[in-house]
């Protein structure tokens, strides 16, 4: 099926415990957006099954976790005190404000181009002459409000990660190669209007530096370049094999040289084909020494690695892997997000997550409310919850409750009837109905071996 558009996405999120506008009955506030009780545990699921890619399933990887508020003069050396700015131009007319390079792109659809410039809703449009402005939040730390006080909001996780080079070195005895991974939430005063989660203000990203020893050529530095190429696919695969995602609607750009980070010496996106067209869902950056370097300059404690063969402290290069938490988020939603026809010709709504990201794995239904049916159910949901994330649902027609799992993604329903339980004096079978979210297949399994039933069907949880 075609991806479907951005508001059957957005509404469903919203029907179905997803993902909530913030701050909705005061009208909402500048683009955020809430993870409900479903959203939440989709997100946990992406995250795990990114640390598992990324830390667990590796033996040169570790995780971090480090201090949101940091020392400000971090974010100098890093470079985004001076550059990680946005050109804007306000409107002189509406006083708005706009990104001058969307604006070029015609990303705002309130103002048209006409052959005499550009006009908003509220008359022509008049600009200032471009500003550059710094897209870090700021905050002020400590009981006097001057310029000492002055911290920043993180605007990537990164920088927690450099900073940490040594200890990391120090303390779990590591030798280049190897990484070190973060995820952590991420702040930008984005100026654009974002598609609902996929450009907010605040957003989890899932990010990997991966320290290599420096080339010994700068200017032709190959087995770095082999590195770089080797973690591009391996994040690109991540998004088929773990995430689901069909190829096909994913490709690798890479930047032209204008486009590049400051840090950057080159950069490779994942895009997926939004409904909107292509977008970014990860950069992986040759970051070179850029940072290390950077931090043991200003900070007068160089950030250095000692190499045993040549008996010389070097500066490793860098390969960062940064994904984005909460687009991959909504990837996830428009990738699962099927309609098919029912056996009564109406449509059925479902979200076809791989198992190991759907939010509910299994559901179970007593067939009715029947007080007959309430313990062996229980004792099922009993059974199944330690080990899966599992909801009991007893409400509405058994109709009914499968269409909502459906939508929401549960991969597999067990049902608990008369038939196991027993009625007018005949004993149960003691057997409950497995219901399959994508084929709707039905089986009959002994509740002896209902775990390992349920396990067999849902791979990878
Ligand atoms: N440390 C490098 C870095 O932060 P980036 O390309 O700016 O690189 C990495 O960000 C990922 O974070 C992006 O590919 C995107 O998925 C996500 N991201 C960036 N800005 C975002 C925003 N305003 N809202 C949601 N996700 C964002």
């Amino acid at each position: 099926m075609p991806a479907p558009d951005l508001d059957t996405i957005v509404s469903l999120a919203k029907r179905r415990g997803f993902i909530f506008p913030s701050a909705e009955i005061y009208g909402g506030f500048a683009n955020t957006y809430d993870y409900g009780p479903l959203g939440v545990e989709l997100k946990r699921n992406i995250r795990e099954t990114w640390w598992r890619s990324m830390v667990r399933d590796r033996d040169d990887v570790v995780g971090l976790d480090a201090a949101l508020l940091t020392n400000p003069k971090v974010w100098v050396a890093s470079g985004h005190v001076a550059n990680f700015t946005d050109p804007l131009v306000d409107c002189k007319s509406c006083q708005q404000r706009f990104r001058l390079d969307h604006l070029l792109e015609g990303a705002y659809p309130e103002v048209e181009k006409h052959a005499e410039g550009y006009r908003c809703p509220r008359g022509r449009c008049e600009f200032t002459e471009p500003r550059q402005f710094n897209m870090m939040f700021q905050t002020q730390v400590g009981p006097v409000a001057d310029e000492s006080s002055i911290a920043y909001l993180p605007p990537e996780t990164a920088q927690g990660i450099f900073i940490n080079f040594e200890n990391v070195v120090a303390s779990m005895r590591r030798k280049l190669p190897f990484g070190i991974a973060q995820t952590r939430v991420s702040f930008r005063n984005e100026i654009t209007p974002g598609k609902f989660v996929f450009r907010t203000l605040e957003f989890e990203q899932m990010e990997m530096e991966y320290f290599a020893m420096p080339p010994k050529d700068r200017e032709n530095p190959s087995e770095y370049m082999d590195l770089y190429r080797y973690w591009v696919n391996e994040r690109f695969q991540w998004y088929v094999d773990r995430v689901g995602i069909d190829p096909s609607r994913l490709r690798l750009r890479e930047h032209a040289k204008e486009e590049l980070s400051h840090y950057s010496a080159g950069t490779t996106d994942v895009e997926y084909l939004f409904p909107w067209g292509w977008g970014e869902l990860e950069g992986i950056a040759s970051r070179t020494d850029f940072d290390l370097k950077a931090h043991g300059e200003l900070s007068g404690h160089p950030l250095t690695y000692f190499d045993e063969e040549t008996n010389q402290h070097v500066v490793p290069w860098v390969v960062e892997p940064a994904a984005g938490l909460s687009r991959t988020l909504a990837v996830t939603l428009l990738e699962a997000y099927n309609e098919e026809p029912d056996e009564k010709g109406d449509k059925r709504i479902v979200l076809k997550f791989r198992p190991n990201i759907a939010p509910i794995k299994v559901a179970v239904l007593p067939l009715s409310k029947n007080e007959a049916l309430r313990p062996t159910a229980r004792r099922v949901f009993d059974l199944l919850r330690p080990v899966f994330m599992t909801q009991y649902d007893e409400t509405q027609s058994i109709g009914r409750r499968y269409r909502r799992q459906d939508e929401i993604g549960t991969p597999l329903c067990v049902t608990v009837d008369f038939q196991t339980v027993g009625e007018n004096g005949a004993a149960g079978d003691d057997a409950v109905t497995i219901r399959e979210r994508d084929s709707q297949q039905q089986t009959r399994v002994p509740i002896s071996g209902l775990l390992e039933a349920v396990g067999e069907r849902l791979p990878g949880c």
